[in-house]
C-alpha cells in the first residue's frame, strides 16, 4: 500500500506536519537555508569534537549555539495540521462532483460565503473564498474545517460545524467545488492556474478515438469547447506526436449534434457543462462559451472565454499554446498572500 493511502485511512496524531509551502516565500526560505547551513556546521563541530582532544570543549559548545539559535528556523518546515490533513478524497473532482457541491453550497454556504463565494451578500472578504491560497490547504484540512467548524483562538464560532448535517460525500464535494470555483476566479483574475488543477471527467461518446471519459485521453493534448460550438474550428497539427483531440460540452440547451472536427461530445446531462463553467469562472453557473486546452498528462492548462477578445479565435495563438502544453510543465506562481488567522 503506498505511504499517501496509509497516512489517508489514519487520523494524523500531532498538530503540526511537514511542508515545503513555507519554502515559497523567498524571505523564509534563506531562513531555512541558513538553518541548514548552520546544523551542517553545527555536525561539522561535533566531528571536530571527536577527533580532535583539544578543541572538544570548544567545539561541542559552538554546535550547541549553533543549533539552538537556529531550531526556530527549522520549524519553518512544519505547518499546523489537523488529524484528517492526510486524507484523500474519494472524488475524483468529477464533474459530477463539482455540480453536486454547487447545489448543496447554494442553500447551505452562501448566506456567509456569498452567491459567488467571494462573500459579497455574505460576511464579507474574511469569507472570500476565491483567494489563490485555498489550494495550499490538503484537501483533508478544508475537510477537517467543514466538518468541525472554525473558530476564533479564544472560541468564538467563526463557521459552524457540517459533521452531523452533511454527509461525508457532500462534505467532498463541497470541496471540489470550492477548489473549482476558486480556480476559476484565480485563473479569471491573474491569468495564471493556483495550482495542478486536473481536468474533471465526463463521460464522452467519441467517433475518431477509442475514449469513453476525458481521463481517458491521458497522453494527447485536449482542447474543450464549452457551449456552441465555434465555426470553422481550427486544426491543429500534431507537436512532437502528440496529437489535438477536440471535444465539445454543449451547454446542455441544445441538442448535441455531430459537428465537423469534434472528436468527442460530452455526455451524461449537464454537470460536465457545469463543472467546467465554474472552472472558467462563471459565477453565477450559468454555462459561458469558453474553450480549455489540457495537457497530456490530464491537467488544465489554458482558458479562454468568450469576453477576453481576439485571442479566442486565432489559430496562429492556439498553435503556440498547444505547443506550450506540450512541451513545457505547468509552472505555478506562489500566491504568497496567505494572511488569515486559524
Ligand atoms: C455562519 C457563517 C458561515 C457558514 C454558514 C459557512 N461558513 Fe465557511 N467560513 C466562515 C468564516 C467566517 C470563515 C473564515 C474563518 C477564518 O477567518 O479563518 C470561513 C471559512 C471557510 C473555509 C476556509 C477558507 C480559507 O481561507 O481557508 C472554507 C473552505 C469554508 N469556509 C467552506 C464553507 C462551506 C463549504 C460552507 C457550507 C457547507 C460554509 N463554509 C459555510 C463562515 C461560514
Amino acid at each position: 500500500m503506498p505511504l499517501s493511502s496509509v497516512l489517508s485511512a489514519m487520523p494524523w496524531p500531532f498538530p503540526v506536519r511537514p511542508s515545503l509551502d513555507n519554502l515559497a516565500d523567498p524571505e523564509l526560505r534563506r531562513l531555512v537555508a541558513m538553518a541548514l547551513l548552520a546544523f551542517g556546521f553545527a555536525i561539522l563541530f561535533l566531528t571536530i569534537a571527536f577527533t580532535v582532544r583539544r578543541a572538544r570543549i570548544a567545539a561541542v559548545l559552538a554546535a550547541l549555539v549553533l543549533a539552538f539559535l537556529q531550531a526556530p528556523s527549522l520549524g519553518l518546515l512544519f505547518v499546523p495540521a489537523t488529524p484528517t490533513s492526510f486524507r484523500q478524497s474519494p472524488t475524483g473532482f468529477s464533474a459530477a462532483s463539482i455540480a453536486s457541491g454547487r447545489t448543496v453550497f447554494a442553500t447551505t454556504c452562501v448566506p456567509c460565503h456569498g452567491k459567488a463565494g467571494d462573500g459579497v451578500g455574505g460576511l464579507g472578504q474574511v469569507t472570500d473564498l476565491r483567494r489563490p491560497h485555498i489550494w495550499t490547504h490538503p484537501v483533508g484540512d478544508l475537510f477537517w474545517d467543514i466538518s468541525h467548524g472554525i473558530n476564533e483562538p479564544d472560541g468564538t464560532a467563526l463557521m459552524p460545524a457540517f459533521e452531523t448535517m452533511l454527509s461525508e460525500q457532500t462534505r467532498w464535494s463541497l470541496i471540489d467545488y470550492v477548489r473549482a470555483l476558486n480556480a476559476g476566479a484565480v485563473t479569471r483574475g491573474r491569468g495564471g492556474w493556483p495550482a495542478r488543477v486536473l481536468a474533471p471527467s465526463i463521460a464522452l461518446t467519441c467517433a475518431s478515438v477509442v475514449a469513453h471519459t476525458i481521463a481517458d485521453l491521458r497522453g494527447k493534448a485536449v482542447r474543450v469547447i464549452l457551449g456552441a460550438p465555434p465555426v470553422p474550428l481550427a486544426s491543429v497539427p500534431p507537436v512532437n506526436g502528440i496529437a489535438l483531440v477536440t471535444v465539445w460540452l454543449p451547454d446542455g440547451q441544445t441538442e448535441a449534434a455531430p459537428v465537423p472536427g469534434m472528436d468527442c461530445v460530452a455526455q451524461g446531462g449537464t454537470d460536465g457543462a457545469l463543472a467546467y463553467a465554474v472552472l472558467a469562472g462563471s459565477a453565477d453557473g450559468q454555462v459561458i462559451p469558453a474553450r480549455f486546452l489540457i495537457d497530456p498528462e490530464g491537467v488544465l492548462r489554458s482558458v479562454w472565454r468568450k469576453d477576453d477578445g481576439d485571442e479566442w479565435a486565432d489559430p496562429g495563438r492556439l498553435l503556440e499554446e498547444v505547443r506550450t502544453i506540450c512541451t513545457e510543465p505547468l509552472t505555478i506562481g506562489t500566491g504568497a498572500e496567505h494572511e488569515h488567522h486559524h
